[in-house]
């Protein structure tokens, strides 16, 4: 069965990144009748930070943990386990000091282990996901197009390329809704400023 996960990490009640993620599921389940959609909402239920016990844990060979490591990794185990499981993923990201919100930065950590979704080989680092589709939809209050003046400062569409590649994931397009500071100043409305990238949305997930 085709699985999709979708993932919010924006803490916004009017967050336009959700609103996207939330398209494209829609979209999904339209041309994957039988799909099934894993939900994710990590502001609402943030990743603990990982700690000496957890690198202790994840740097212990599974048949040598002890029971203390085994349910410290426990949750780390179930995010992966969603990973695994789905052949499809959307990524709702709100820019947050030119970075990805901390809670999204949360779950990386808990995601990236060695032995689960990287190996080192003798070529060196290996992404152990593969096979899998993303769409990242990032939503900024400013515009950090190419060529724009601000292109440099944005670190959340690099730094998500550089990590999703290292856990084996190639196949990535990123969706930018940036201007959305226009929105508070009301510059622009909602409907016109989401148009043009809702129509990105539902290309990329149908
Ligand atoms: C704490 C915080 C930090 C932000 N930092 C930036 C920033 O560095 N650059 C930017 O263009 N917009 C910034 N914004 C604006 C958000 O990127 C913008 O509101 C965007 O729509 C957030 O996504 P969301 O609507 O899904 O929450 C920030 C907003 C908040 C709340």
């Amino acid at each position: 069965m085709a699985t999709l996960l979708q993932l919010d990490s924006s803490p916004s009640p009017n967050s336009v990144s959700r609103e996207l993620t939330h398209q494209f599921a829609q979209t999904w389940k339209t041309a994957h009748r039988d799909g099934d959609v894993i939900y994710r909402d990590l502001a609402a239920n943030p990743p603990e930070p990982i700690d000496a016990l957890w690198i202790g844990a994840a740097y212990t060979p599974p048949s040598s943990r002890t029971a203390e490591q085994t349910k410290t990794l426990a949750f780390s185990e179930e995010l992966i386990g969603e990973l695994e499981r789905a052949d499809e993923y959307v990524f709702g990201v709100a820019m947050h000091n030119f970075s990805i919100p901390a809670v999204l930065k949360l779950w990386i950590d808990q995601v990236v282990r060695s032995g689960r979704t990287f190996s080192y080989g003798e070529q060196g680092p290996q992404g152990l996901l593969k096979g899998k589709k993303a769409t990242v939809v990032v939503a900024s209050g400013g515009v950090y197009g190419l060529g724009t003046p601000a292109a440099g400062m944005n670190h959340v569409d690099s730094y998500l390329k550089t990590i999703l590649a290292f856990v084996g994931l190639t196949d990535v397009k990123f969706i930018n809704a940036g201007g959305s500071a226009g929105l508070m100043t009301g510059a622009v409305d909602r409907q016109t400023f989401l148009r043009p990238v809702l129509e990105q949305v539902r290309a990329a997930a149908a």
